[in-house]
């Protein structure tokens, strides 16, 4: 059986793709799983998180396989890795339609991040349509939560009322983040034992039962 495919995708910049793309693949490889990524996002951010992360650990750590795809040889690359990896994670690039649709096709579960705020959710209106289209189905995933945030909760039953699959699981607005990521590393890593690394769990959990169903 081939592996997972896994995309990122969200047309709305800085919506938390790459972060999600790197703490999923970190999460979801363990001992016994291996995962690869796939970086379709011309500005490369995930491939220089990966650069310093092979800095950093050298031959050590989790085997993570990484590769650059552009437009239709993402689903080329997604296809070929998932034959020899359990969970193949694509992050992609905002705006472009023609970068995004590809690893959208081929993905088992189309993963969009969101900040929760009404601007941000309308934002999200296109590429949730583009996942329709493309006869798959979207698990929207609240990034950058304020807690206490009454907004939080609105936007939650929002997201929910308009029939979109919300996850469960979701990230809090944390520092441990980016400064993770900075490392070529991840919170799971920084921090095993915090709050962000719990939540990266619990979503990459819920993503992976998700893909299968
Ligand atoms: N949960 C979080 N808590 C705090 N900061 C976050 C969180 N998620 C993302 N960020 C920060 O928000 C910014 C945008 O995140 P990221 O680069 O992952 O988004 P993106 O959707 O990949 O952006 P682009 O559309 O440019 O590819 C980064 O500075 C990142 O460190
Ligand atoms: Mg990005």
């Amino acid at each position: 059986m081939p592996g997972v495919i896994i995309t990122i995708a969200q047309q709305k910049g800085g919506s938390g793709k790459t972060t999600v793309a790197a703490h999923l693949a970190v999460a979801l490889g363990t001992r016994d799983k291996s995962v690869a990524i796939v970086d379709v996002d011309p500005q490369g951010s995930l491939g220089e998180w990966f650069e310093r992360r092979e800095e950093r650990l050298g031959e050590e750590g989790i085997d993570l396989e990484f590769r650059t795809a552009s437009g239709w040889g993402a689903r080329r690359e997604a296809r070929n890795l998932a034959r020899h990896h359990d969970f193949v994670v694509v992050d992609t690039p905002p705006k472009s339609d023609i970068e995004m649709r590809p690893a959208i096709e081929i993905a088992d579960l189309v993963v969009v991040p969101l900040q929760p705020t009404p601007v941000d959710l309308w934002a999200t209106e296109p590429t949730l349509q583009m996942v329709a289209k493309e006869g798959n189905e979207a698990l929207l995933v609240l990034n950058r939560v304020v807690r206490r945030a009454l907004l939080t909760a609105e936007m939650a039953d929002a997201t929910g009322g308009l029939g979109y699959r919300v996850a469960r699981a979701q990230l809090g607005n944390r520092v441990a983040f980016p400064s993770s990521m900075g490392s070529g590393s991840t919170v799971i890593e920084t921090d095993p034992n915090g709050i962000a690394a719990e939540e990266v769990r619990a979503l990459a959990k819920e993503v992976a039962r998700r893909a299968k169903e």
